[in-house]
């Protein structure tokens, strides 16, 4: 079952013809994508500022992270700023990059100690300097690592990261590197910033009781399982977490085809 699962996953990040299985979900996702919505209203609700929610969610990325990789999931993607996100106060984004500074320095041993690949999706040449220097390092050195892929979106869109893949592929074919014809969905995946992580969210959480994508993984959710939890970030730990992934495995994927 688990082989099957591994390879009916590939076969539609492919696009291949559609496959005739139909598996239940796999016990542990391979890929686990989440959207952290409620650091301001959990702020709010303790009488805090906002840059406190956002100190608390820094302390779930931690657990959450840590987490996942001891339940053996294999690809972490987290949504920690949005391209909109710029939009926000002066003061507050600053602060969300410090807390990223800040994430990375501490984190640092233990992304080595379990032997955790970062990488960073998005438009990070917009950072400030010191968030991308820091960023640069970090996955740079742990490159090599499978233990388990951390993926950091950041100053991340799915409709920017589809035009930068469009603009991509436009080039490689104005160089008659490719021609039009032969563009298949692999060739999108690949082009994609997500196409670093290696393979679509199996499933895709979202905290704070808001049920909708905000420009996330547009392209690579195409067959995720979503699971909407009432919880904000900064309350969102290992249980709740876990209790996601059970959701998740009790659900039938079809991929399109007919339960058998
Ligand atoms: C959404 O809550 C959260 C964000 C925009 C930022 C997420 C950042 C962190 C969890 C902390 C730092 C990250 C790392 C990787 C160390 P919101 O502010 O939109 O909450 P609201 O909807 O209640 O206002």
């Amino acid at each position: 079952m688990l082989h099957s699962e591994v390879t009916l996953h590939s076969e539609v990040r492919a696009t291949s013809p559609l496959p005739t299985v139909v598996a239940a979900a796999r016990p542990v996702p391979r890929h686990v994508a989440i959207i952290m919505d409620g650091n301001g209203r959990w702020a709010k609700r303790a009488g805090l500022p906002r840059s406190e929610g956002h100190r608390a969610g820094a302390e779930s990325v931690r657990a959450i992270s840590r987490h996942a990789r001891q339940l053996g999931v294999q690809a972490l993607t987290l949504y920690a700023f949005s391209e909109q996100n710029w939009g926000r106060p002066a003061a507050e984004v600053h602060a969300l990059f410090a807390l990223l500074v800040d994430f990375l320095r501490s984190e640092r041993e233990e992304l080595h100690h379990n032997q955790i690949r970062l990488v960073a999706i998005g438009n990070t040449g917009k950072l400030p300097l010191p968030a991308r220097l820091a960023l640069q390092a970090v996955v740079a050195e742990t490159a090599h690592y499978t233990g388990m892929t951390l993926a950091l979106c950041l100053s991340y869109g799915g409709r920017e990261d589809m035009v930068q893949a469009t603009q991509l592929l436009a080039r490689q074919v104005q160089a008659g590197e490719l021609s039009p014809a032969a563009i298949s969905a692999d060739h999108i995946s690949r082009a994609l910033w997500t196409g670093r992580i290696g393979c679509d969210p199996d499933l895709v959480i979202r905290t704070s009781g808001e049920q909708r994508l905000s420009n996330f993984l547009l392209w690579d959710a195409a067959y995720a399982e979503f699971v909407f939890c009432a919880q904000d970030w900064p309350d969102f730990r290992e249980q709740a977490f876990s209790d996601a992934l059970q959701e998740y495995a009790n659900r039938q994927r079809r991929f399109g085809v007919v339960a058998a």
